[in-house]
């Protein structure tokens, strides 16, 4: 039998084998055993914040990290500033009954942003957690709390806000909902980008039985999904009219993912009531989420003795904080935002002419700062050939255009409610001859695969019996 290792010897000896067994053995074993048969489970060494080292040696450009790794692994200013933080730093630990120098700073720094773009928010207050399932969560219980009366939350069709019960009663996925979901709140899904649809449904069900409007932004599981501004607009204005919460998820657009602090607002022209942050927030390194509300909401969860009325243990933490705050240094001082604008506009035309040079492998492309989406042809054309179901089709194909990204050098995302669009989320400090290389290797797994049926016959059979095996029997 194994001998289990000590934190200190996990430190100095990765043993990459051992890893995916231990984890086949006792963790979300069916998740790293498609991975695994996909070649694709890791675990990866840093090679430095950009770049990613296999057991084999094999070094791959990591565009991967599902918009939480704002600047790459192990970013040498953020490592050197967490290490000082754990020498000298004064407070530490989880200060959750007094003030933290930490916690207010952050606090302090991003309602002074929000508050640049969006200057009524001057006096909104912010709750912190650890997901960003957790920030909706709390969303979610501010606006239930401020409209009492009003039962209905308003989401948007392929919207992603978390699995945890509330979120997933917002997340509008029936693969995820079935069996899992006990309604808790009364939801109304509307196609997105839409706006005589929300109007309509607005005057169907009346604005005063109408809680909250709940939306990201650009879509991002949806596979980069953008908006007309228009129609964010519009949500805005009608919200505002009728005394309609608005709660703007940048959970994955926020801090500069989408090439603005908040999308929401500098792009899409809103003033949401209530915004949730997190993957970004954690630099990377660990998991905060951020509810900000404006005050009076906010004070009417948890005001005077109702302080306590939402808490958990860990949110606020000065660790967490500390991260934060740096994080935000580093975004600024480096000038991220505009980074992003400007290598997310080059991204685009990439990937829009390598969709062009291989028409029957990539059938559209999205891009919004450094959030990037190909949509992947079906592998197969029609519904039940081969691979039966269409969603198990979609699923397929994601996974093989994944596979097909792996081997050419580049690590990217899946999307979890789009299965065949697959993510581009580079960290926004990649250098730009990298960032250049990045997409020269997408460039020739496509002339390589000019189809999507190709990705397929590329592929081991071995590996795809392997796979089809796993779909279909376990
Ligand atoms: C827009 C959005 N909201 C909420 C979430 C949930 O965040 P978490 O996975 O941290 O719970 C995600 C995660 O992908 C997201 O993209």
């Amino acid at each position: 039998m194994r001998q289990s290792q000590t934190a200190m010897q996990v430190l100095e000896n990765l043993q990459a084998s051992d890893a995916v067994a231990l984890e086949l053995a006792h963790g979300n074993s069916d998740l790293i055993k498609a991975l695994k048969i996909a070649g694709i489970a890791g675990p990866y060494k840093v090679v430095d914040p950009w770049q990613l080292e296999d057991e084999k040696g094999e070094i791959r450009i990591n565009a991967g990290g599902y918009s939480a790794v704002p600047l790459g692994d192990r970013y040498p200013d953020l490592i050197d500033f967490v290490i000082r933080y754990l020498r000298d730093g004064s407070s530490m630990g989880l200060p959750q009954q007094s003030a933290s120098e930490w916690r207010a700073e952050l606090e302090y720094r991003l309602i002074e942003k929000l508050t640049k773009f969006a200057p009524s928010h001057a006096d909104s207050q912010v709750f912190f957690s650890n997901s960003g399932s957790e920030a909706i969560e709390s969303a979610i219980k501010f606006t239930t709390n401020y409209r009492p009366r009003a039962s209905y939350f308003i989401n948007f069709s392929k919207a992603y806000h978390g699995k945890t019960t509330g979120a997933l009663n917002l997340t509008p996925n029936p693969d995820y909902q079935q069996q899992l979901l006990r309604p808790a709140l009364d939801v109304v899904t509307l196609p997105y980008g839409d706006s005589k649809a929300f109007t309509q449904e607005v005057n169907r069900l009346g604005a005063d039985k109408i809680a909250g409007v709940i939306f990201e932004p650009i879509q991002g599981e949806a596979g980069v999904i953008i908006p007309p501004a228009e129609f964010l607009r519009h949500v805005d204005e009608t919200c505002k009219r009728h005394g309609i919460l608005t709660i703007a998820d940048e959970i994955q657009t926020g801090l500069g993912r989408s090439g603005y602090w908040f999308a929401s607002i500098e792009w899409g022209g809103m003033d949401p009531d209530i915004i949730a942050l997190a993957k970004p927030l954690g630099g990377g390194l660990t998991a905060t989420g951020a509810t900000i509300a404006r005050n009076d909401i906010f004070k009417k969860m948890l005001g005077g003795l109702k302080a306590k009325h939402q808490s958990n243990t860990f949110g606020g933490n000065s660790l967490a904080m500390a991260i934060g705050l740096k994080s935000l240094d580093i975004i600024e001082d480096e000038k991220l935002i505009e980074r992003a604008q400007r290598l997310g506009k080059i991204g685009a035309r990439r990937l829009r002419a390598i969709a062009d040079l291989a028409p029957g492998l990539i059938t559209d492309t999205r891009a919004f700062g450094m959030l990037f989406a190909a949509q992947f042809a079906p592998i197969t054309p029609t519904r039940n050939i081969i691979y039966g179901p269409q969603k198990l089709n979609s699923e397929f194909t994601g996974l093989l255009a994944l596979m097909m990204w792996h081997k050419a050098g580049v690590l990217a995302n899946f999307s979890l409610n789009a299965h065949r669009s697959i993510r581009l989320t580079p960290a926004l400090t990649m250098p730009d001859e990298m960032f250049t290389q990045m997409f020269d290797r997408l460039e020739t797994a496509a002339l390589q695969h000019k189809t999507s049926w190709r990705m397929l016959t590329n592929t081991p059979k071995k590996t795809v019996l392997k796979l089809a095996n796993f779909a279909l029997f376990n």
